[in-house]
């Protein structure tokens, strides 16, 4: 996969292509603590043409990292430093985001909140450590519903230590798009609709960048799929025709090892897969989207070889991941506990709420383009004074209130949470997650270990939601 090249200079790095990883045995610059080595990828976000759709469709206007949509798989080795030259080659303000990663605050990608918004032309270098091995991404926290939704994100890998045996180990980033039919981006990123029900969903759907694309394999083989929901709003369900996957991690954070006849990932959710090629030579197995029944569609193909099968029984190695080092909230109390109320949006009860300091009644934040409400505050920009306070080490109980017609995926940063209960009930299985699914007027308890200091953000990752004032931020000191 990747080469470690020590003895390249800085200077090549930094012009090394986007996609080339390129690993460097650099001692860290500045920084005390970690004496991993450091894996530095430059990311340039900037308009490129894609070929999303087949010809005769033409190639796409895109805002991309790297000239394609997802962006460079950032893969490193857990224990590895992770540097990041961002260069803006956008006519806007922007940042990236890691999302999943526990990173100093600073890292977070946040422009005013955690960082200075990087102008048009200029640079601004991330590096951290990841804590955790898993699946994350990273996408533009700026202007989040357009530079995210016209394609800057893509994934990061954080490899295991010691991983679970597979053949291959691929990554799987869906995205939705509203193209018009010459395949172009429909510019109505300021849609009231979108704003007020349930986000700007599209008219189609891609796996890495591309329309229902085949999948080359080979009977036998286990393939580790890591399938992360890049999409603004969209919701998947995929069903894998014939073939039986094993979840093992969800959200970058290892599970105990289950099987479910379908997989539903809400905006920003992750999941890593074990699969076990299971047909037989020439054959071809979809795998399609259910989530919104009327509209199934294929998300991909599994094309098998005619080549014999790599074996002929399943491999018989273990595929669980090692049990998570995150500290575990102790319910207690001590513990923090908030209300955390969502509304607005059509349909909803939302008459007035706080914006900017201010109270305003419904009238005035629609015309202010704000339809969602976090604890009476419609979030404005990333300034907001935080709705809870913690002290470093103390476990937060939040009890997500949906009191909206509509579905949200709520996501905090730098800290993974437990589910603690769904509509008053304990969940099947502990999970950690950093986005969870919320159906309309459904309550969900998570509680986390509020370790990780400084201002973070909470919000919906349906980002027109978030955009329209469903966010707010929390302080750990
Ligand atoms: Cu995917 Cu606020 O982040
Ligand atoms: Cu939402």
């Amino acid at each position: 996969m990747s080469t470690g090249r020590p003895g390249l200079t800085r200077r090549r790095l930094l012009q090394g292509a986007a996609a080339a990883p390129l690993l460097a045995a650099l001692p860290r610059a500045g920084l005390a603590a970690s004496d991993g080595p450091i894996r530095e990828y430059r990311l340039r976000a900037a308009p490129a043409s894609v070929r999303l759709a087949a010809p005769p469709f033409p190639p796409s206007a895109l805002w991309c990292y790297g000239g394609a949509t997802p962006g460079p798989e950032l893969r490193l080795r857990h224990g590895e430093r992770l540097r990041v030259v961002l260069e803006n080659g956008l006519d806007e303000l922007t940042a990236v985001h890691w999302h999943g990663v526990r990173v100093p605050n600073e890292m977070d990608g946040i422009s005013f909140l955690t960082q200075p918004p990087v102008e048009p032309g200029q640079q601004f270098v991330y590096e951290f450590e990841p804590p955790d091995a898993g699946t994350f991404w990273y996408h533009s926290h700026e202007n989040a519903p357009v530079q995210q939704g016209r394609g800057l994100h893509g994934v990061i890998v954080v490899e295991e230590r010691d991983p679970p045996r597979v053949d291959r180990d691929l990554v799987w980033s869906l995205d939705d798009w509203r193209l018009d039919r010459d395949a172009q981006i429909v510019d109505d990123f300021d849609s009231a609709l979108d704003y007020s029900r349930a986000g700007r969903i599209g008219n189609t759907v891609t796996l890495n960048g591309r329309t229902s694309p085949e999948l080359p394999v080979r009977a036998g083989e286990r393939i580790r799929l890591r399938v992360v929901n890049s999409a603004n709003a969209r919701i998947f369900q995929l069903r894998f025709q014939g073939h039986q996957p094993t979840v093992i991690a969800l959200d970058g954070q290892p599970v105990e090892p289950f099987q479910e006849p379908s997989l539903t990932l809400a905006p920003a959710q992750r999941a890593d897969l074990v699969i076990d090629m299971s047909g037989r030579p020439g054959e071809r197995f979809a795998v399609i989207d259910t989530f919104y029944g009327q509209n199934p569609f294929r998300v991909a193909e599994l094309a098998y070889s005619e080549e014999p099968p790599l074996r002929e029984s399943p491999l018989d190695a273990p595929i669980a991941l090692a049990p998570v080092a995150l500290p575990e909230p102790v319910l207690d109390d001590r513990s923090l506990t908030k209300e955390v109320l969502l509304e607005g949006g059509d349909l909803g009860r939302l008459r007035k709420a706080y914006v900017d300091g201010r109270q305003r009644g419904l009238s005035e934040l629609i015309l202010d383009g704000k339809f969602w409400a976090v604890c009476g505050v419609a979030g404005f920009r990333q300034v907001m004074p935080p709705f809870i306070t913690a002290e470093r080490g103390r476990t937060v109980v939040l009890r997500l209130l949906n009191r909206t017609a509509w579905p949200h995926t709520i996501h905090t940063h730098g800290h993974s949470f437990r589910i603690v209960s769904r509509h008053g009930r304990e969940p099947d299985r502990a999970v950690w997650r950093d986005t969870v699914w919320l159906e309309p007027e459904e309550d969900t308890v998570v509680a986390f270990v509020a370790d990780n200091p400084g201002d973070w953000l909470l919000h919906c990752h349906m980002l027109s939601h978030a955009y329209a004032g469903m966010q707010a931020t929390f302080r750990v000191t």
